[in-house]
């Protein structure tokens, strides 16, 4: 097939590992994916620090749940783009932990109080189901049906999210200020989320060309506001005044997008900014960490035997 053969028949869920798919549609669909994927690890190391530091039981038990979930859409997506047959699980696992591998930019940011973990599970839990309801309808179909599980489980993830945004802002004078002052450095980050504005983004016009995205970013930031402004004023949080937000009188809502920091925005893409080297070490020594079992597993995958005495220790 070729790339105009490609165009044409873009539509939801119309490609798959059995099509003879021209390279570059591979290519878009693997930098998709495995920013994707990428980003579904990182994540999971903000969160992973309140297993241990969530004030109760229940808690500690929905951070942990929560952490396993990201981690699990992070290994379900490497194989989505596995099969694009550009790129192996491995290399880009590898990329990651060696600093080339892009992710999210709120996943750059350290979270290191309680306060903020309703930004990420609720705010860019929220924004991510945005997204990725509707790359449930995307042209290649391992990273739809991805979607399908996914997506079912990040609504349990903003919902997790909420209940501790609403415990918190009924909660003392002390715990709603400090979840304002947490609310207000994130914000600008939380928009952010979606990318720079449709003109601005190299990779959306091929995208949407052959099916792989069916919105835009603008688009989606505004899906998102529409319904996010609401829900953050009802548990009683105040927008920033800056970025501006219009409001358009009619339930919808756009940010003035010179108010945001785009300087800062691509730094964060880059892997460049201060926080973006923590994040990624403890990746590494994370991988590092476990190389006995990927170490042992390829030695049982070449010789068909089962694992030595000494590596089974
Ligand atoms: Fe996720
Ligand atoms: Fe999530």
């Amino acid at each position: 097939m070729n790339i105009e053969e490609v165009k044409q028949q873009a539509g939801p869920r119309e490609f798959s590992p059995r099509d003879d798919l021209p390279r570059e549609y591979r290519e878009a669909a693997t930098r998709m994916l495995e920013f994707h994927a990428n980003s579904e690890i990182m994540g999971a190391y903000l969160e992973r620090p309140f297993i241990r530091k969530a004030p109760s039981l229940e808690r500690k038990m929905a951070f942990s749940a929560k952490t396993q979930d990201e981690i699990g859409h992070g290994q379900m997506l490497y194989r989505a783009a596995e099969s694009l047959g550009i790129k192996t699980r491995d290399e880009m696992l590898a990329d990651l932990a060696n600093g080339d591998g892009k992710f999210l930019n709120c996943f750059h940011y350290p979270m290191e109080r309680y306060v903020e973990t309703p930004m990420i599970a609720f705010f860019v839990d929220g924004a991510a189901m945005r997204r990725q309801a509707t790359l449930k309808s995307s042209s290649w179909e391992p990273y739809a049906h991805a979607m399908d599980k996914i997506c079912f489980e990040e609504g349990m993830h903003v919902k997790h999210g909420e209940s501790i945004l609403r415990e918190l802002m009924s909660g003392s004078k002390k715990e709603q200020e400090m979840t304002q002052e947490a609310f207000e450095e994130w914000w600008p980050r939380i928009l952010q989320f979606f990318g720079p504005t449709d003109d601005q983004s190299t990779h959306h016009d091929f995208a949407e060309q052959v099916g792989l995205k069916t919105k835009s970013n603008d688009e989606l930031r505004n899906a998102f506001l529409n319904t996010y402004m609401p829900k953050a004023e009802k548990y009683g949080l105040e927008i920033p005044d800056e970025p501006r937000i219009r409001d358009n009188g009619d339930g919808t809502y756009e940010v003035v997008e010179d108010d945001l920091d785009w300087e800062e925005f691509f730094t964060v893409s880059k892997n460049e900014y201060e926080g973006s080297k923590q994040q990624i070490d403890s990746r590494a020594r994370a991988q590092e960490a476990v190389q006995w079992v990927r170490d042992m597993l390829d030695g049982q995958a070449t010789t068909g035997d089962g694992p030595t005495p000494q590596a089974a220790d």
